[in-house]
C-alpha cells in the first residue's frame, strides 16, 4: 500500500491536479502553453518511434526464433539496399524537421523583446516592464515605468505581455515561475530579457497567486529562495499601482510599540532596508508591504512570533543569508520592531 500511495502521489503531481499551479505540466499562460505543446509534440513523436521499434523488435524475435528457423539459419542480407537506406535516412530527417521547425520558430518568437526597448517621444515605455534582481536569497522587483519597488511579491497584470529584465546582485540565480514560464538565468555580468503572459482565467482559478522559485543552485539557502506572484486583472493592477504610488512615505506607526519599533528600525535597519514603495534598499528587501505578506523570509508562517525568531537569529532559519551579524538589538527592541513591521501595508 505504501508503494501504491507513492504512485498515487506521483500521478497526482504529474497530472497537476489540485489548486496551486506549481507544475510545467499545468500551464497558466500563453508562453507556458506553447512550451508545453512543443514538449507534447516531442513526446508523441517519441511514442510513435518507440512503438515502431518495439513492434519490429518483437516481430524479429518471434519470426527468427531458433525453434522455427533452425540452428544455422542466415537471414536475407540487406547490405547495400538503396531502398532501405533511403527509408531509414529520410524518416528520421522528417521526424527531426517536424521537431525542429516549431522549436526554432518558438525560440525566436519568445526571444523577441524588441518592444521593451522602444520609447515614445517623452521617453516613456508603453510595455509592462519589471526589472528583477536576484539576491542571496530573495528577489527584488522594480517597476521602472511606475517607479515602484517590491520584494518577494511580484505583482503583475493578467493577459498582458510582461517583459522582464533579469539581473543578479551576487551570484548566478535563475528566475522560474513553473506554471507560467521562465527558468531564465539571472547573471551578475549581463541582463537577460524575456516576457511572460499570465492567463486571467487560470489566475482566477489559482486565487490570483502563482509561485516562483530560484532554479539555480546559489548557496545553502537556495531551496528557500521562493517568491510569490500576484496576478490580477488590469483594473486591479492599476489600483495597486495607485495605492503604491500614493504611499510616498512609510505608513505612520500607530501603536506605542510600533512607534518605538520605528525608532529602532531607523537606527538599526534602514541602512539595508527601504520602507517606501519607491525606495531601493541598499542591501536588503524593500519592506513597504511587509505586513501584507504570507511568509516571513519566504519560509516561516507570517506572524509576530516568527518574525521575532527571524530577527533574533536569521541564520538558523535561512543559513548563509546576509542579514546575520549586521545589527545588534535587544529583546525589547525586537518586540518593538516586530510590531512596527507587521503594520507595514499600503492598503490604507
Ligand atoms: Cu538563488 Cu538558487
Amino acid at each position: 500500500t505504501k508503494l501504491f500511495g507513492l504512485f498515487f502521489v506521483l500521478a497526482m503531481a504529474l497530472s497537476g491536479c489540485g489548486k496551486p499551479y506549481l507544475s510545467v505540466l499545468r500551464p497558466a499562460g500563453e508562453v507556458a502553453q506553447e512550451q508545453f505543446n512543443l514538449m507534447m509534440l516531442a513526446v508523441y513523436i517519441m511514442i510513435v518511434v518507440i512503438i515502431v521499434v518495439v513492434i519490429i523488435f518483437i516481430l524479429a524475435v518471434f519470426k527468427f526464433r531458433r525453434g522455427k528457423v533452425g540452428e544455422n539459419f542466415m537471414p536475407k542480407q540487406v547490405s547495400g539496399n538503396h531502398k532501405l537506406e533511403i527509408i531509414w535516412t529520410a524518416f528520421p530527417i522528417l521526424l527531426l524537421l517536424i521537431l525542429a521547425i516549431p522549436t526554432v520558430t518558438l525560440t525566436f518568437k519568445l526571444a523577441d523583446t524588441k518592444a521593451m526597448d522602444k520609447v515614445d517621444e517623452k521617453g516613456k515605455n508603453k510595455e509592462m516592464i519589471v526589472n528583477v534582481t536576484a539576491n542571496q536569497y530573495w528577489w527584488e522587483f522594480e517597476y521602472p515605468n511606475q517607479q515602484i519597488v517590491t520584494s518577494q511579491d511580484l505583482v503583475v497584470p493578467t493577459d498582458t505581455k510582461v517583459y522582464f529584465r533579469l539581473h543578479a546582485a551576487d551570484v548566478k540565480h535563475s528566475f522560474w515561475i513553473p506554471a507560467v514560464g521562465g527558468k531564465m538565468d539571472t547573471n551578475v555580468d549581463n541582463i537577460n530579457k524575456f516576457y511572460l503572459i499570465f492567463d486571467s482565467k487560470k489566475a482566477k482559478d489559482a486565487d490570483n497567486v502563482f509561485y516562483g522559485k530560484c532554479a539555480e543552485l546559489c548557496g545553502p539557502s537556495h531551496a528557500l529562495m521562493d517568491f510569490k506572484v500576484k496576478a490580477m486583472d488590469k483594473a486591479d493592477f492599476d489600483t495597486w499601482v495607485k495605492d503604491m504610488q500614493g504611499v510616498k512615505k512609510a505608513v505612520a506607526a500607530t501603536s506605542d510599540s510600533a512607534k518605538e519599533g520605528e525608532k529602532v528600525f531607523k537606527q538599526s535597519c534602514i541602512g539595508c532596508h527601504a520602507v517606501t514603495p519607491t525606495g531601493k534598499g541598499a542591501k536588503g528587501p524593500n519592506l513597504t508591504t511587509f505586513g501584507e505578506r504570507t511568509r516571513i523570509a519566504g519560509v516561516l508562517e507570517h506572524n509576530e512570533e516568527n518574525l521575532k525568531k527571524w530577527i533574533k537569529d536569521p541564520d538558523s532559519i535561512k543559513p548563509g543569508n546576509k542579514m546575520t551579524g549586521q545589527y545588534k538589538v535587544s529583546d525589547s527592541d525586537i518586540d518593538a520592531l516586530a510590531a512596527y513591521l507587521m503594520e507595514r501595508k499600503v492598503e490604507n
